[in-house]
């Protein structure tokens, strides 16, 4: 048990103040603003790792009057340090505005650099800038357009403007590329943060602690002792309203693409040269590159699309995919995706990695689990092999389990597979920051570390629009499974060709 003097605050607080800034929300008016960026900021402001720093809302709809109020709801609804300290909130929604404004009108961008100027004024906040892009990703470009042409985001001088970017970046390797090049016309790569939440993650975090700060692990992380890794990302929730979305996106845009290939690249790669944003990037950059691109013929026997129909989850009846708000009644769009992958370099060729991510799975589960390879001789007959596996859990249920075989007590040398656990909540008992409000602190220190580098998103889309190519070629619809199942047995069938098959998590 770690000693109980609060480990994560600690952590955090180390040298890691920001100096005072001003957090400019685009799409203010959405969501996110209301249910993780506020409330990440207000956490943050509680736990005194802020300094000064002054939001300004930017939306289309007149809330001048009402965004406050708005922002104390989402604040005590959502927030990690709740219930609202009334002194802390006087304080820090007194930095708190609104500015009304069209994405495409340049005069309110002009007006924007006014009221900026006045509210760092009336606050002594210098003129730091974040511009975070909470809106649709049709707009980021105008956007970013506009900022530059209002002259709110110089590349350099004694103060930084910095944007960040939601997700999706992008529906495929030429939007993307679109995308990055109009954001290049305006901003150097070191002033975009392109998020993905995952990283914010202290469980996505601890792959690299737990590979590169321990011994005994690195040793064995490769293919003379791993047979294969599982990367499992599953949910129980179905669509949630987000129907319109989804049909678009697919499972394999949703997650895969972004969320599922960062921790796969975090599993997989070469311990880094130091700890700093380019060596960690550079050496993800490198996994990405690696993977065996998928042509249409791989695309029929390593990726397996499934669509989930009715069912039971979690003790709740639940409709299928084609009966949800928004869905094409005939939709092909997957809502569960298996593959897999091939990373061909020296450390993990011959080793499979299968990955999966789908809607409506039995209950919610995100983890990698390394499954070593087996003993050469089984001494204990063949019975008792049992299959030695790392599995690191993401969420929920944080923490680290390691499976081996044990002699069970008695005169017989029996085997039983027995499991050494590791708990986040019971070693340190504290509860980790919100993946947000690690993401905001690290955009205001200018640490892109956790955030997506251009050239990761142009190489994951590469690999992900093989796919989509792959499936409009091969024609077909997805194969089904029970909604609260794990899937289609077509998955299934995929490892069971080479013997192996998908954890139960
Ligand atoms: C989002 C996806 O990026 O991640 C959602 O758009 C998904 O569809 C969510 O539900 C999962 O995030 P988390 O943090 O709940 O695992």
């Amino acid at each position: 048990m770690v000693d109980a003097a609060n480990p994560f605050r600690e952590g955090l607080t180390q040298e890691r103040i920001p100096e005072p800034c001003t957090v400019v929300i685009f799409g203010a008016s959405g969501d996110l603003t209301k249910r993780k960026l506020v409330p990440a900021l207000y956490s943050l402001a509680r736990d005194r790792m802020l300094s000064r720093c002054a939001i300004v809302g930017f939306a289309r709809r007149p809330l001048e009057n009402v965004f406050r109020q708005q922002m104390l709801e989402g604040v005590n609804e959502h927030a990690r340090r709740r219930p609202v300290h009334p002194e802390m909130w006087e304080s820090f929604s007194s930095r708190i505005h609104y500015h009304q404004g069209a994405f495409d009108q340049l005069e309110d961008y002009v007006s924007l650099k006014r009221t900026l100027e006045e509210v760092e004024k009336q606050n002594n906040i210098p003129p730091n800038r974040v511009f975070y892009l909470s809106t649709p990703p049709s707009s980021f470009g105008t956007i970013v357009r506009n900022l530059g042409a209002a002259g709110l985001v110089p590349k350099d001088g004694p103060h930084y403007a910095r944007v960040i970017i939601e997700k999706p970046f992008g529906v495929d390797y030429e939007s993307a590329q679109k995308l990055n090049r109009e954001l290049y016309e305006v901003l150097d790569e070191n002033q975009i943060y392109r998020i993905d939440h995952y990283l914010g993650k202290e469980t996505v975090q601890n792959l690299l602690v737990f590979r590169f700060a321990n011994a005994i692990f690195e040793p064995m992380w490769n293919n003379r002792y791993v047979d294969h890794v599982q990367i499992t990302g599953a949910e129980a929730l179905g669509v949630e309203g987000r129907g319109g979305y989804f049909e678009e996106a697919g499972i394999l845009r949703d997650m895969v693409q972004n969320h599922l290939l960062q921790v796969l690249c975090l599993a997989a790669m070469e311990p880094p040269v130091a700890f700093d944003a380019d060596s960690v990037r550079d050496e993800k950059l490198k996994v990405l590159r690696a993977l065996r691109p998928m042509k249409t013929a791989d695309v029929k026997n390593h990726v397996v699309r499934g669509q989930y129909t009715s069912g039971s989850v979690l003790a709740k009846r639940v409709p299928g995919y084609r009966e949800e708000g928004g869905v094409d009644p005939q939709s092909n769009t997957e809502t569960y995706v298996g593959l897999e992958i091939h990373i061909d370099n020296w450390r993990w060729s011959g080793v499979p990695f299968y990955l999966r991510s789908a809607k409506r799975m039995p209950k919610r589960v995100t983890e990698v689990a390394i499954h070593f390879k087996a003993n050469p001789l089984s001494l204990f007959g063949s019975e008792s092999v049992v299959q030695n596996i790392l599995a690191v859990r993401i969420q929920p249920d944080e923490g680290i389990s390691l499976n081996f075989g044990s002699k069970v007590p008695g005169p017989a040398a029996a085997v039983a597979p027995v499991s050494m656990e590791f708990r986040y909540a019971s070693s340190f008992g504290a509860e980790p920051p919100e993946a947000y409000e690690r993401l905001l602190l690290d955009c205001m220190l200018g640490d892109g570390t956790l955030f997506t580098r251009g050239d990761w998103v142009m190489e994951s889309w590469k690999y992900v629009s093989a796919i989509h190519r792959g499936w409009e070629e091969l024609g077909g619809e997805p194969a089904t499974y029970e909604a609260g199942t794990w899937g289609p047995s077509e998955s299934e069938a995929m490892l069971s060709r080479s013997g192996r098959a998908w954890r139960r998590p």
